[in-house]
């Protein structure tokens, strides 16, 4: 089992969006694929059209009171399961806090999933107890970084927060998300960063077709799959398969 977590300190810079999509992608692979969405406002269980079946799911997954593989729920996508989240998603930190080793909750909790292939989380923006647990937790933490300047200001950030918590700074890896060419700033800020091996060689432009997936409510590949969008999503999912699994 190879965990995978979209994350990064800001908000809206495509997290969601690649959870959905790669995790497709993992599954149409014919790998046994879940995704645990851990952001309350629960986009990518929106987007898979799953809800928790119990009342304040994340909460009990977090304090035993429900196992784990019984809170996974089928998607109608053949190889792929959803944990959905629910609003008591937001006291995940009070949560492990009071847990028994509250940084390794987490890393517990994957270890009873061993019979899934690939576990994609979902994380929502920020940086708390629950983002440390995701970052002792996943095998790869997952960066979108719109080429901005502050964008990348929050990878520095994150740098430095796992060199001063005695973390894997290899595990993090960057792809550039919503880029678009016409803005020379974003051109600028690709070509500077490629040099870098930390950035995966694909990405992913700023596409209309990806946008509506709200519209949608699905994965882009099931209205959309000869867009470039789509080919975009492929070509990261194979340079992530290569590093990653
Ligand atoms: N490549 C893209 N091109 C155009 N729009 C995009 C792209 N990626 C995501 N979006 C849109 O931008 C918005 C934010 O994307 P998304 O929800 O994936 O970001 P996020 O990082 O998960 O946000 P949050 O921090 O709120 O969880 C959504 O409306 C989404 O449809
Ligand atoms: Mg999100």
């Amino acid at each position: 089992m190879t965990s995978l977590a979209l994350y990064n300190l800001k908000g809206g810079v495509g997290k969601t969006a690649a959870t959905v999509n790669l995790a497709y992608l993992a599954a149409a692979d014919g790998m046994k694929t879940l995704v645990w969405d851990l952001d309350p406002q629960g986009a990518a269980s929106f987007y898979f059209h799953t809800e928790t079946a119990v009342k304040n799911a994340t909460r009990k997954i977090f304090t035993e009171e429900l196992d784990i593989q019984e809170a996974a729920h089928g998607s109608e996508f053949e190889n792929l399961w959803v944990i959905p989240a629910d609003l008591s998603a937001r006291h995940a930190d009070i949560i492990l806090d009071e847990a028994k080793q509250s940084k390794k909750r987490l890393r517990n909790l994957l270890a009873g999933l061993k019979s899934y292939d690939v576990i994609f989380l979902d994380c929502p923006p920020g940086i708390s107890l629950l983002h440390e647990n995701i970052f002792h937790a996943a095998d790869w933490v997952l960066m979108p970084n719109i080429p901005t300047t502050l964008s990348i200001r929050s990878y520095d950030t994150i740098l430095e927060y796992f060199k001063d918590n005695d973390l894997h700074t290899e595990k993090i890896k960057c792809f550039f998300s919503m880029v678009d060419h016409r803005k020379n700033l974003h051109h600028e800020t690709v070509q500077q960063f490629y040099k870098n091996n930390v950035f995966f060689k694909n990405y992913i432009p700023y596409l209309s077709d990806v946008e509506k997936m709200g519209v949608h409510q699905q994965p882009l590949f099931e209205y959309a799959n000869s867009s470039y969008a789509a080919q975009c999503y492929r070509d990261l999912w194979t340079e992530i398969k290569r590093t990653c699994l």
